[in-house]
């Protein structure tokens, strides 16, 4: 490792990590792949479907998509300018999981994945549902007071807590979520007004997670979502990859090897753009480029990559604090599960400042109206490093994961606006 990419790693400065392992012995070796199949990615997706009618019931906001949980692939003609992308470079566009319904993030798909598994399981079990069964039965009493006895957990900087609480809550079941220091007051709230029990923790979100997943192993009626380990949590992020597929099949997108696919994604401890990642590596293969992007005080993604295999280091090896604005990217330490699955499919890493952040979050909102919190903003400066390492091609099409932010609160995202170089003018509500 070059020892200028090290002390800019140490000094947090901002940069790019292209893998030079990437495409290494995926195909050749057997012990390379991960312990699960694509089927998985179907099946999680065909359990989305089976309950898309009990979601509608239950979240009025869900009507309109018929209970589907997904978001817009948005062209973005106007960011690309103000990123100053040139046409010979590709086309951007915005996959814009920061309008996800009812839980306003990214985390919506992995975490309602793992709480629809864990309800269908049940229901199974306790003879609430039968081949054909109508998955609405569920929000009935009968099934809801099998649901009140069992608890579902979480350990969470914020946004997999909203949606494994949120929907844990709305079906039944005694939800409880551990939150870290950096989880914002106004997501504690939302929950509580929920009926979730917020439970906080003064230490990092590594921390958060043990203390949960310690008292968890406590109740035998306690199931914990473990952010760290979960197949389940990563098959529901997988899914999205399905989706995306026939979103650019319908704009008339093609992903070869003249028109690549390059796809920058938000990271925190790696669980939700590792299973994108992976679910897009399935279906397209060499043809797409998945980038993640960190804050420079938390690239526990990088430094994991950077280290040998099955180690785990932690960003306070480097020196590094941890402290960064993107509450949900503020992680110490990668999965190890969504570590070793990218270590031969990630295409890099790049790192960003928490100001940078505030200046791409009033971005989107100038450009196309679109508002995201901090985490969501990280992948903007994807498509920058990309161009100066002449990575891309006319026909390359850029996708910039924007991960959350619809559900934030008006002064919240105020604020936020306020800390741009260039503030745009006040938004209305
Ligand atoms: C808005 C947002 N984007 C991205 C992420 C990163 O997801 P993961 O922690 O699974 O890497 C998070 C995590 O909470 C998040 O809240």
């Amino acid at each position: 490792m070059a020892l200028e990419f090290l002390n800019k790693l140490r000094s947090a400065t901002p940069q790019l990590w292209v893998n030079p392992q990437r495409g290494l012995l995926l195909e050749d070796n057997p012990a390379d792949q991960p312990p699960f199949l694509r089927t998985e990615m179907q099946a999680a997706r065909d359990r989305f479907n089976r309950f898309a009618p009990l979601l509608a019931q239950l979240f009025p906001e869900l009507a309109a998509s018929e209970g589907r949980i997904e978001s817009d692939l948005l062209p973005a003609p106007a960011m690309q300018r103000a990123l100053c992308i040139p046409a010979h470079h590709g086309r951007l566009w915005i996959k814009a999981d920061h309008s996800l319904p009812v839980a306003g993030s990214i985390k919506a798909r992995g975490g309602f994945h793992e709480v629809l598994e864990v309800a269908e399981r049940l229901a199974i079990v306790t003879g609430q549902l039968h081949p054909g069964t109508d998955y609405r039965s569920l929000a009935l009493p009968p099934a809801r007071a099998v649901f009140a006895r069992h608890q579902i957990a979480v350990g969470s900087t914020g946004n997999l807590g909203m949606a494994i609480g949120v929907l844990a809550a709305a079906l039944g079941f005694r939800a409880v979520v551990h939150m870290s220091t950096e989880a914002k007051e106004w997501k504690k709230q939302r929950l509580r007004q929920r009926g979730v029990e917020v439970v906080e923790h003064t230490g990092d979100y590594e921390q958060a997670v043990a203390g949960g997943r310690t008292l968890a192993l406590a109740d035998p009626l306690c199931h914990f979502v473990d952010d760290e380990r979960s197949l389940s949590l990563f098959m529901g992020y997988s899914a999205a990859a399905l989706h995306l597929h026939e979103q650019l099949q319908a704009q008339g997108v093609a992903v070869d090897a003249t028109h690549p696919l390059i796809v920058y994604l938000p990271c925190g401890v790696g669980g939700a753009p590792a299973g994108i990642a992976w679910g897009l590596h399935q279906l397209f293969g060499a043809h797409v480029h998945c980038f993640f992007a960190e804050p420079v005080q938390s690239p526990c993604f990088l430094v994991n990559m950077l280290a040998p295999d099955g180690t785990s280091p932690s960003v306070y090896d480097f020196g590094l604090t941890n402290q960064t604005e993107a509450d949900g990217l503020a992680v110490p330490r990668a999965s190890p599960l969504a570590a070793s699955v990218m270590r031969t499919v990630l295409a890099g890493v790049f790192t960003v400042e928490d100001q940078t952040l505030f200046d791409h979050l009033a971005l989107p909102l100038a450009a196309e109206g679109l508002r995201v919190e901090p985490s969501a903003a990280a992948g903007l400066s994807g498509p920058g490093h990309v161009r100066d390492r002449a990575l891309s091609c006319p026909g390359a099409n850029h996708v910039v994961w924007t991960t959350g932010g619809s559900l934030v609160p008006h002064a919240q995202y105020q604020m936020y606006l306020d800390r741009a170089a260039k503030r745009p003018p006040s938004t209305p509500q």
